[in-house]
């Protein structure tokens, strides 16, 4: 073990600059580094238990907001996470430019959907900072960047040499260190400002819930997270529990492996976090120190084919720094993600209706529908092409397609819809054509 501290040690000597930031994401990665090689990655199953009634609440049963109590507003502060890439769409740069509904993207959404009175804070990475910066054109949003950290290699534990592929943003667990190391954590506790609400900038649905601001007040609340009921779309997700007496996050890295069906059951575990988490900020203040999550270990293979891990903490890991934690329980609405462009298709289409406050609501009353594009949808920029507006959707359960389609205008889909091109050939989905419980394949 301290050979290997040595030997970060003599890489950092190297390889990094000596300005504050660089010895600020140094300090940072060290501490997630010994934590790899101290700490234990699992829990010992045999000692959690559900999380007590008294640490639960529901939305639905809250007291109504009282607007003339209005106490809350002044004090808080939205904030965005938007450290990650749109990579796994097919996109170049931040995840947040791409386009989500009415010529929106995810970042004119976020600025949106803030009134003025309260402020947009975005958590930018290295990846995002700059671009994000010139997007946002001079709008009244403020930024601050979150740490860069080295991969290392599966291996050896020593940082990747391959410059251009060696830096990674280390979670969004980085929040804290990040908030005070730019100087926004002293910045908003001198303006007054002491309760932050945070969330996925691709989560649509996370928009200012007063009721739980006011909540979040009158419980002297240092922590909440909104969670909702799991379903098989969320089996990953991370949940909560209880061991030691203290409320913890438990996300897969931490399960032993033999308790994995135990975890991704929607029956042993019946909600998940949605990663809309309220922290006030005077408790930030006082338990920087302390304020740890348990390690996250994510796996990656650099374009030569060889294996690296990337170091990473949740924000909804921190939860077990602070007192006074609460899981919120919230309907669906409040955890509307795209990780797909599966999920882009539901949002961008006429299901998703764009509201007053620039939320967007399902238009209906059942579920959105189970949506499965194929491999040539999958980049951002070949689902745009492919579909001349998108189709009606209103009463679709289902809809699978397989291979090279194409949508002409106006089209309805109903029930359960397979579409299937056959193997090298192109199908073209006619303007104005309804199919209707069917496997269509142009015949
Ligand atoms: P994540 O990557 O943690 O979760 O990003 P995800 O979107 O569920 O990822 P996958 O698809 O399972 O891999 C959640 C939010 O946190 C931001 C991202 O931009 C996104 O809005 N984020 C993530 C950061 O800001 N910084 C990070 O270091 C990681």
């Amino acid at each position: 073990r301290n050979e290997l501290l040595n030997r970060l040690d003599e890489w950092y000597e190297k390889s990094t600059g000596n300005d504050e930031k660089s010895k600020f994401d140094e300090v940072v990665f060290k501490k997630l580094y010994s934590q790899l090689l101290s700490e234990n990655a699992y829990i010992d199953w045999k000692k959690w238990s559900f999380i007590k009634e008294k640490v639960q609440r529901n939305l639905d049963e809250l007291p109504p907001f009282n607007s003339s109590k209005k106490t809350f507003l002044d004090r808080l502060v939205v904030v965005r996470l938007n450290g990650g890439l749109g990579t796994s769409m097919g996109c170049q740069g931040p995840k947040s430019f791409i386009g989500v509904k009415d010529g929106f993207s995810f970042l004119d959404l976020a600025f949106k959907q803030v009134k003025s009175e309260i402020p947009l804070l975005l958590m930018d990475s290295f990846n995002t900072f700059t671009e994000t910066t010139e997007r946002l054109a001079g709008r009244a949003v403020r930024q601050f960047e979150q740490s860069r950290c080295p991969r290392i290699y599966s291996d050896t534990l020593l940082p990747v040499e391959e410059e251009s592929e060696r830096w990674y943003p280390p979670g969004h667990g980085n929040i804290f260190a990040s908030l005070a190391f730019s100087g926004e954590l002293d910045r908003l506790l001198a303006e007054g400002r002491d309760i932050i609400f945070v969330s996925n900038i691709d989560n649509t649905g996370a928009v200012i819930e007063p009721a739980i601001a006011q909540f979040f007040v009158d419980a002297d609340a240092e922590y909440a997270m909104e969670c909702t009921l799991k379903t098989q779309a969320d089996i990953k997700g991370g949940t909560l529990i209880e061991i030691d007496n203290h409320i913890m996050h438990l996300e897969i890295p931490q399960v032993p492996p033999q308790h994995l069906d135990d975890f991704c059951s929607t029956r042993v575990f019946k909600i998940f976090n949605t990663n809309n988490i309220w922290v006030n900020l005077r408790a930030v203040k006082r338990r920087l120190e302390e304020i740890r999550s348990e390690i996250i270990v994510n796996k990656k293979k650099l374009s030569n084919g060889r294996e690296v891990i990337q170091l990473e903490t949740s924000i909804g890991g921190s939860i077990r720094a602070f007192e006074r934690a609460y899981c919120i329980h919230v309907p669906r609405a409040r955890f509307l993600p795209v990780k797909k462009t599966d999920d882009l298709l539901t949002i961008s289409s006429d299901l998703y209706k764009l509201q007053e406050d620039f939320s967007l609501k399902l238009s209906r009353s059942t579920p959105a529908p189970f949506v499965s594009l194929s491999s040539h949808f999958q980049e951002v920029d070949n689902f745009q092409k492919r579909f001349k507006n998108f189709p009606k959707m209103d009463d679709l359960r289902s809809l699978i397609v397989e291979g090279d389609v194409w949508f002409e205008e106006e089209v309805t889909l109903i029930g359960d819809v397979k579409i299937r091109a056959k193997n090298g050939e192109r199908l073209v989905i006619d303007k104005r054509i309804t199919l209707t419980d069917c496997e269509y394949s142009g015949e």
